[in-house]
C-alpha cells in the first residue's frame, strides 16, 4: 500500500473542529516533519509558533484572522509558519536573479510536511493565508525580524462535519512528459 498517497488522499481542508485539545507530542512530531524538509541551500529559513493557549488562540483568531476566516475560531490550536531570511546568497542574490522566493517556497514545503504528518496522526488542518501579519505578530510576540508566511488551523475534526471533497484537475491537464 502506498501509505503516503493514502494520507494525501484522505486530507481535506477542515474548517470546523471539536474542542479536544491537541496533544503536545503530536505537535512535536509535526515540527519534526518540518525540520527534516528540504530547503534552498539547506538554509532552513523556518520558525514555527504553536499556539495552544486558549486565550491566545481566541485573540489571534478573533482579531488577526478577521471575518473572512471566522470559522477558525473553533480551532484549538494554530501553527504559525514564519520565515527568517538571513542568507545573503540564497535569500537575496539567488532570489533576485531567479525571481523565485526560495524562502517562501521552503516554508510551503515544511508546512505541508506538517499538514501530512498531522493527517497521519488523526488530526485535521486548514491553511490560512489571509490574516493581519501586524496583529498576529503583536498578539503572539513574534520577533520583529521574522515574517509570518502562513498559518495552519489544527485540531480534531468536529464529529458532525461532513467535509466536502474539492474538485482537482485531472492528471492529463497537469502532467506532460517530454
Ligand atoms: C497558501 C494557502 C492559503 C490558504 N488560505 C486560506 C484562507 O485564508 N482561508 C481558508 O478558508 N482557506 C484557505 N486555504 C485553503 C484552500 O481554500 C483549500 O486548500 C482549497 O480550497 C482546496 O481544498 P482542499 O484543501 O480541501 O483540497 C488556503 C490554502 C493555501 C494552500
Amino acid at each position: 500500500m502506498n501509505q503516503v498517497l493514502e494520507v494525501i488522499k484522505r486530507r481535506k481542508s477542515i474548517r470546523k473542529y471539536s474542542s479536544r485539545a491537541v496533544e503536545k507530542e503530536k505537535i512535536i512530531k509535526m515540527a519534526e516533519a518540518a525540520r527534516l524538509s528540504p530547503s534552498a541551500s539547506n538554509k532552513q529559513p523556518w520558525r514555527f509558533v504553536a499556539v495552544t493557549d486558549p486565550d491566545l488562540v481566541k485573540q489571534a483568531t478573533a482579531s488577526a484572522l478577521g471575518s473572512i476566516n471566522a470559522w477558525a475560531r473553533s480551532a484549538p490550536c494554530l501553527m504559525v509558519g514564519c520565515s527568517v531570511r538571513k542568507d545573503v546568497i540564497t535569500h537575496w542574490i539567488a532570489e533576485a536573479a531567479s525571481g523565485v522566493k526560495f524562502h517562501i517556497l521552503d516554508l510551503g514545503i515544511a508546512m505541508e510536511h506538517m499538514v501530512l504528518q498531522a493527517e497521519a496522526l488523526g488530526l485535521s488542518t486548514c491553511w490560512v493565508g489571509w490574516f493581519s501579519e501586524r496583529k498576529l505578530k503583536k498578539i503572539l510576540n513574534i520577533p520583529a525580524g521574522w515574517r509570518v508566511v502562513s498559518l495552519l488551523t489544527l485540531g480534531y475534526k468536529h464529529e458532525k462535519l461532513a467535509p466536502k471533497t474539492k474538485k482537482k484537475l485531472p492528471l492529463e491537464k497537469i502532467l506532460t512528459f517530454r
